[in-house]
C-alpha cells in the first residue's frame, strides 16, 4: 500500500521527494512579498559556530532572527498544492507537517551535523519512538543496550514487543557484542554517543563498520555530546537523534526532539511524523533556534567546567568512581580522544555512604539545582535511582554501573569556583 498523508479531511498520495529545501524556499517566497531576502547565502566552507548562528535563519521582512510564525495553517496557493502533491515535506501547509520556524531549525541542525535532511519532534522520545516505530515493522529486530536512556529502554522492552518488534541488549562499549547479537531479522543498530548516566563512550566508527557489513541502519542518540562534541554522520551513522530539550535548546525552557540524516530515511520519517503527530509548535522551534545560536559559545564552558570538577572530585575523600572521559582513570580515555575529543559537560560519580549520603549531599547544594534533565546553562544534579532510571529494574541498574550513592551532574556554565565551593560545602555536610 502506498503511504499517504492525511491533512484535515484531505488525503494525498505520497509523491516523489526531490529537493525539499527548494520546495520550502519556493513556498516561502510566494507566501511573502517577493523582495524579502529570506536567507543569506550559505557556504559549505563555513565553520561550526558560524553555521550555529546563521544557517537556516529566515530573515523575513529583514528580521535578524526568524520571527515566530504562530500559525497552525497556511494559505493554500498553487505552489503549495504542488508541494502537497509532491509529498508535502517542508511545504508550508499545516504546522504538524512543517512551519517557518521548524524549517529554520532543521536547516541549522543539518548544517551542524552534516546531515542531508531532518525532522523536528515535540520531545526527544517522540523523535525516538517515531524513528523506531516508523522505520521498523512487525518481525524486525534491533540491537541496542541496557545503557540507553531509560525512556528508550522502556520503549524497546515494553512497547515495541507489543507490535512484534524485538530488541537484544548488547554492550555499547563492545562492538563485537553488537555484531554477535545480530539476527536474520535485525534491521537496526541503536547506540548513544555517550551513555546516560555512566558516561561511557561508544566507538561509533566500529559500529558503523558492523552496520555497513550487515546492511543495517545505524541510529545514534547524540544528545549527550551535541553536534559540537561529535558529528556521527561523518563517522558512518544513518540517522542522528537529539533530545533538543538538552544542549541544543540549552536553557531548560523547552522539550523537543530532532532526527537528522539520510534524506531517503527522513522522507519516510516525515510521513510517520504526520501520522503519529508528535510535532513541535512554532514557538518551541523559535526557542530552539535561539538556543542553538549560542551552542558553540556554551559548550566549551560546559566541558572545561566538567573536566575541572571531575579532577577535583576524583581527589576528594568522600567521592569514589568519578566518570568523566577527561580523566586518565576513565576506561574510555583513549577512545574519547577519537569520538568526543572536546569532552562532555556530563559527570557521574559515587558518593561514599550510599543513596542516603547522596541524597543528603544533593540537599546541601545551593548553586547546583536538584532536577532531572541536562544540557542547560545551569548545573543540575540527580540520583538516577529515584529519577531518570526509577523504572529500570534494580538488577539492570546495578549491572549498568548505577550502584548506591550514584549521582549525575549536568555541569552548567556558572563560575567553576562557585560550583566547586558548593560541592565541597555539601560534601562536608554529609
Ligand atoms: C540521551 C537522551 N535521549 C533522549 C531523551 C528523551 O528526551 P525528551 O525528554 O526530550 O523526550 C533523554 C532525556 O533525558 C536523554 O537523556
Amino acid at each position: 500500500m502506498k503511504d499517504s498523508v492525511i491533512l484535515s479531511d484531505i488525503t494525498v498520495e505520497k509523491g516523489v521527494f526531490s529537493d525539499n529545501h527548494h520546495i520550502l524556499e519556493a513556498n516561502c517566497s510566494c507566501a511573502l512579498s517577493p523582495d524579502i531576502g529570506l536567507e543569506r547565502p550559505m557556504s559549505d566552507k563555513r565553520k561550526f559556530s558560524t553555521n550555529a548562528v546563521h544557517a537556516g535563519t529566515k530573515h523575513i521582512e529583514g528580521a535578524v532572527n526568524t520571527p515566530i510564525f504562530q500559525s497552525s495553517t497556511y494559505q493554500l496557493t498553487d505552489e503549495r498544492y504542488a508541494g502537497w502533491a509532491a509529498g508535502a515535506q517542508h511545504t508550508l501547509l499545516y504546522a504538524r507537517l512543517s512551519s517557518v520556524n521548524s524549517a529554520a531549525v532543521v536547516e541549522k541542525i543539518c548544517a551542524l551535523e552534516g546531515a542531508e535532511d531532518g525532522e523536528l519532534f515535540a520531545s526527544g522520545m517522540a523523535a525516538i519512538s517515531t524513528t523506531l516505530m516508523g522505520l521498523l515493522s512487525q518481525g524486525d529486530h534491533i540491537v541496542s543496550s541496557s545503557d540507553v536512556y531509560g525512556g528508550t529502554y522502556g520503549l524497546m522492552t515494553e512497547e515495541l514487543p507489543r507490535f512484534g518488534i524485538s530488541t537484544s541488549m548488547a554492550d555499547m562499549q563492545d562492538p563485537a557484542s553488537y555484531e554477535a547479537a545480530i539476527q536474520e531479522n535485525t534491521k537496526m543498530l541503536y547506540i548513544e554517543t555517550i551513555t546516560n548516566p555512566v558516561i561511557k563512550i561508544c566507538d561509533i566508527e566500529a559500529m558503523a563498520k558492523i552496520a555497513k557489513k550487515h546492511d543495517l541502519l545505524l541510529v545514534i542518540d547524540n544528545t549527550f555530546a551535541s553536534p559540537w562534541g561529535c558529528q556521527p554522520i561523518a563517522m558512518g551513522a544513518d540517522l542522528v537523534i537529539h533530545s533538543t530539550t538538552k544542549y541544543l535548546g540549552g536553557h531548560s525552557d523547552i522539550v523537543g526532539g530532532a532526527v537528522v540524516g539520510r534524506a531517503d530515511l527522513i522522507a519516510e520519517m516525515f510521513i510517520k511524523k504526520v501520522h503519529f503527530g508528535g510535532s513541535p509548535d512554532p514557538h518551541n522551534c523559535y526557542l530552539l533556534e535561539r538556543g542553538i545560536r549560542t551552542l558553540a559559545a556554551r559548550m566549551p564552558i560546559h566541558c572545561s567546567n566538567a573536566a575541572e570538577m571531575a579532577k577535583r572530585l576524583e581527589a576528594h575523600d568522600l567521592v569514589e568512581l568519578v566518570h568523566h572521559p577527561s580523566l586518565e582513570s576513565h576506561r574510555d580515555y583513549e577512545l574519547a580522544k577519537r569520538i568526543v575529543p572536546k569532552g562532555t559537560g556530563m559527570i557521574a560519580f559515587t558518593v561514599k555512604g550510599g543513596d542516603a549520603a547522596a541524597l543528603k549531599f544533593m540537599r546541601g547544594l545551593e548553586v547546583i539545582f536538584e532536577a532531572t534533565s541536562l544540557g542547560g546553562v545551569e548545573s543540575l544534579i540527580e540520583c538516577p535511582f529515584n529519577s531518570s532510571h526509577m523504572f529500570i529494574p534494580e538488577d539492570v541498574r546495578i549491572a549498568a554501573g548505577l550502584g548506591p550513592g550514584f549521582v549525575r551532574i549536568s555541569v552548567g556554565i556558572e563560575d567553576i569556583e562557585d560550583l566547586w565551593s558548593d560541592i565541597s560545602n555539601a560534601l562536608a555536610s554529609i
